[in-house]
């Protein structure tokens, strides 16, 4: 009775783990005139179909995911349109729950680093910066400083050079704003570790300095993207909202929850849209932390990072309008120091600019809030390089490779900041 009972559970947890995206395809499509185009774009407003690209100009290449029960309409209407196509991916749900079985294994537990060959839980990034507080106890200290929707612990770690000096000058960096942005976490685990295990190498960047770090601003959606392969791309917090016809739908975008130009631009009042921007500012937790955090240290912040993917951006305000702000070549300077130093360590090319002017108009993210209402000086999302079958899930293989590059950005970024202020 017992076995068989087992057996069952076993089968049904299978199915339920393989259901997320099983049988979804990629397919890059190439439109070579206007009503191809327009092909394209009419599919795209259609929810079932998924461009991770829809590039406006022509003989550049669409990249779209399409569910099993579109595959025949599909194409059927690239045919009738003349239009080739290169299959990219054949089972996107497979892939991903290849991803999962890589990332299973164990942390290296006869260490207590982290490491960079998985992605790491939040309880053990959590748990991580405790254990380093504890080895380091006159250099780093560890605050809880709220809790999201489903009463995770958020924390922050600050890194000091132990002199003991107080009100020093601040650098602040947040991750994993973005549920599904595994890499980001990772990078600012690295950051830490960087700066606190690697210290003479580093010490410059903490004499005048304390770094204030939080690696998981929305740990829920995190936490909610690692239970299953069909959660992968959750963005959102977690909060549940109705949507229209009484839908039940969960989270609104942190980066569009600020309060500032808060749903102005490039967001949407819809409570299911991936970019639904919260009932009203500051409706979420989550940001409601890293809003007090960042309102605490004000006086004394000269930099805020935070840490996205992907699409390798290093972005300035403003994010809610195309206008540069007055001292947009400070910010220009400082990220092209990050640009500079990742172009030469690896060769990777970052694209430099204001957001919207480099990628699209989104107003209530939180570098414009921490940049137009704390008065940082420096404020500056960094979009980390793709992977994977949606660019959000760069295999383990790539983490170690990620961070280290991102790491040498940031350190250039860090050293241009001490130097101006
Ligand atoms: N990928 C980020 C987002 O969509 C970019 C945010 C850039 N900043 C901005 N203020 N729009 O949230
Ligand atoms: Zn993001």
């Amino acid at each position: 009775m017992m076995i068989r009972s087992g057996i069952v559970f076993l089968l049904c947890l299978a199915s339920v783990l393989g259901k997320g995206y099983e049988n979804f395809k990629i397919y890059d499509v190439i439109a070579t005139n206007q009503k191809q185009g327009n092909v394209l774009f009419e599919l795209s407003k259609q929810d079932d179909y998924d461009f991770f690209i829809l590039p406006r100009i022509l003989n550049q290449t669409s990249r779209v995911m399409v569910p099993p029960q579109k595959q025949r309409e599909f194409l059927r209407i690239l045919g009738k349109n003349r239009m080739d196509y290169n299959l990219l991916n054949a089972n996107v749900g497979k892939t991903i729950e290849a991803e999962f079985a890589a990332n299973r294994k164990p942390r290296t537990w006869n260490s207590r680093k982290l490491g960079t060959e998985r992605y790491h839980s939040h309880d053990d990034i959590n748990n991580y910066l405790d254990v380093l507080a504890e080895e380091y106890p006159s250099r780093v200290f560890v605050k809880k400083v709220g809790k999201t929707y489903e009463n995770r612990t958020m924390k922050t770690i600050t890194i000091t050079n132990g002199d003991g000096k107080a009100n020093k000058k601040i650098i602040f960096v947040d991750g994993g704003m973005h549920a599904r942005e595994w890499i980001s976490p990772a990078a600012v685990v690295y950051v830490i570790e960087q700066l606190v295990e690697n210290y003479e190498e580093n010490k410059e960047l903490l004499a005048d300095y304390n770094w204030v770090i939080m690696p998981v601003v929305n740990a829920d959606g995190y936490e909610y993207t690692q239970q299953s392969t069909s959660n992968r791309f959750w963005r959102k917090t977690r909060t549940p909202y109705k949507g229209s016809l009484n839908r039940n739908c969960h989270g609104a975008d942190p980066n569009r929850n600020f309060d500032f130009h808060w749903m102005e631009e490039g967001a949407s009042s819809s409570p299911c849209s991936e970019t639904y921007a919260g009932p009203s500012g500051f409706s979420e937790p989550e940001t409601r932390v890293v809003r007090d955090v960042l309102t605490s240290i004000q006086d004394r912040c000269k930099f805020y990072l935070t840490i996205h993917s992907y699409g390798q951006y290093l972005l300035y305000p403003w994010g809610w309008s195309s206008d540069l702000p007055e001292t947009w070549k400070d910010l220009d300077e400082v990220a092209m120091a990050g640009y500079n130093a990742i172009l030469k360590e690896t060769g990777t090319i970052y694209t430099v600019g204001s957001s919207t002017n480099v990628l699209y108009v989104a107003a209530g993210a939180s570098d414009d809030y921490a940049f137009g209402v704390n008065n940082i000086p420096i404020s500056i999302t960094m979009e980390l390089p793709g992977g994977g079958t949606m660019g959000f899930d760069p295999p383990v293989s790539s983490i170690d490779g990620f961070v280290k590059e991102t790491w040498v950005g940031i350190k250039a970024m860090g050293l241009k900041v001490i130097e101006k202020y």
